[in-house]
């Protein structure tokens, strides 16, 4: 199993390109079983969640052809992904796969939608709380769908002639959910309205390219969402939008390390509250054509700040565990309150093998700066939390090995090289 070995202490210094958006990706990359013409995504990611998706969706019937490399293009841009699901041959999505990615969860809905049918596995718990999909199936139930659990699968079916729209009210706030029944409306018959709706840019993202496509959707970016059905949707391209997570990363890794980094096509309209907890913390930042620059001087103390993690446009609880690795040396006592997952501190455990500070109870952690950060070993214990012991170890004197590095790999692409590129002295080692 590869890890990642950091050597801490340097300061960041020059671009990093930032990739397309990893939650953006996987979505539209469903909506190509929408439509029987081809789907053409442009920068998308190389993730090993795009991999396993890619899998998913071949079982389903789809072709999926990636471009070669074209002159001009260097690796650090995202590859050209043709989709066709001319035939949905099978639509069961199973266990071994869905398990694997959650995201795969959500081809219910154009399933239903396309061809009124499914059997998708129940994608389980993860290491950041229970998760359930009971606002999935709900929202799908008020467009027709009949669904029945049965051995961990969902089988849901429609009346003849397909999905109707209806009224969807989310009692909360979710992503996934969003995107299910978004994916599942646009070819129902009439009118479905989805109020409490998530407004995440990569929601808005998927609903510009279903528009492509010829779906009909008002409200796109807003909380709520009109979408009067099609009968048929048609091929389109679409670039995938930029990775706001990825780029509050690394301005976070910046603001730990101190340096000025360049986040190159990194969009701030969609991660204006981390940019302005960041100002709040004393970190330079500056919007500037196609990208943002994040400075720290090696003398500039940070202050303490505190943040409570929110649905977009709030901050991000994707970028909550890497908020924590930012303020570890800053003096003082910076706190975090995560509203949106109950069991998102897994990485605190890990931090404090460094020797940081933290004092966590409930759903509010409390970070004590301090002098010192030792390097460790530490393991990665999923996606977001991994890149915070990462920008850890940036910031720890001597070694930290990062163990489990495939959590990285599912939503970080090239994180060593592109870290590497500023002046971290860090490397994959493979086994
Ligand atoms: C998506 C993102 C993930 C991000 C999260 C919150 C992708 C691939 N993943 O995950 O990176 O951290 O949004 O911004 O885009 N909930 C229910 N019932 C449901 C669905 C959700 O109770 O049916 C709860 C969840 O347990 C959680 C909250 O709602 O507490 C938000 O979850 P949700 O927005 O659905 O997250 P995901 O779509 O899984």
């Amino acid at each position: 199993m590869d890890r990642i070995k950091i050597t801490g202490g340097q300061q960041l210094n020059g671009t990093i390109a930032i990739s397309g958006a990893k939650n953006a990706a996987l979505p539209l990359m469903i909506a190509s079983l929408l439509t029987s013409d081809t789907l053409t995504l442009k920068n998308v990611p190389n993730l090993a969640d795009v991999v396993q998706l890619g899998r998913i969706l071949r079982n389903h019937g789809t072709d999926f052809t990636i471009a070669g490399k074209r002159p001009g293009k260097n690796k650090m841009q995202g590859e050209t992904f043709h989709l066709t699901s001319r035939d949905i041959w099978d639509t069961t999505a199973p266990y071994e796969m869905v398990s694997k990615m959650r995201a795969s969860f959500w081809v219910l809905g154009p399933l239903l939608g396309r061809e009124h049918k499914a059997r998708v596995s129940l994608p389980g718990g993860c290491a950041i709380g229970t998760r359930p999909v009971d606002l999935h199936l709900e929202g799908l139930k008020k467009l027709g769908a009949n669904i029945d659990l049965e051995d961990g699968y969902v089988i849901a079916r429609t009346p003849r002639g397909g999905l109707k729209g209806g009224k969807i009210t989310f009692p909360l706030i979710s992503v996934g959910a969003t995107h299910n029944c978004l994916l599942a409306a646009v070819l129902a018959r009439g009118e479905t309205l989805i109020e409490n709706a998530a407004a995440e840019p990569e929601i808005g993202d998927v609903a510009r390219c279903l528009v492509k496509m010829g779906a009909k959707i008002e409200g796109i970016d807003t909380h709520t969402l009109k979408i009067e059905g099609v009968t048929q949707l048609e091929g389109a391209v679409h670039t995938v939008l930029p990775d706001r997570i990825e780029a509050g990363t690394y301005a976070m890794a910046v603001a730990a390390t101190g340096g000025d980094v360049f986040l190159e096509g990194a969009d701030p309209t969609h991660l204006q509250s981390a940019l302005d907890l960041m100002i709040e913390a004393g970190v330079g930042i500056k919007i500037k054509k196609g990208g943002i620059q994040v400075t720290r001087g090696a003398r500039t103390k940070l202050k303490p700040v505190h943040v409570e993690t929110q649905p977009f446009p709030g901050f991000p609880t994707d970028l909550q565990a890497q908020f924590m690795a930012m303020m570890l040396k800053v003096p003082g006592t910076s706190s975090v309150r995560e509203t949106i997952f109950e069991n998102r501190f897994m990485h605190v455990a890990e931090l404090m093998r460094m020797g940081a500070n933290i004092s966590q109870s409930g759903d509010k952690a409390e970070i004590e700066g301090v002098d010192e950060l030792i390097g460790a070993q530490v393991m990665a214990t999923d996606l977001r939390a991994s890149a915070s012991l990462v920008i850890g170890g940036l910031v720890a004197k001597g070694d930290t090995i990062v163990n489990r590095v495939y959590h990285l790999d599912r939503g970080f692409e090239r994180i060593e090289e592109k870290l590497s590129a500023v002046g971290a002295k860090i490397e994959r080692l493979s086994e």
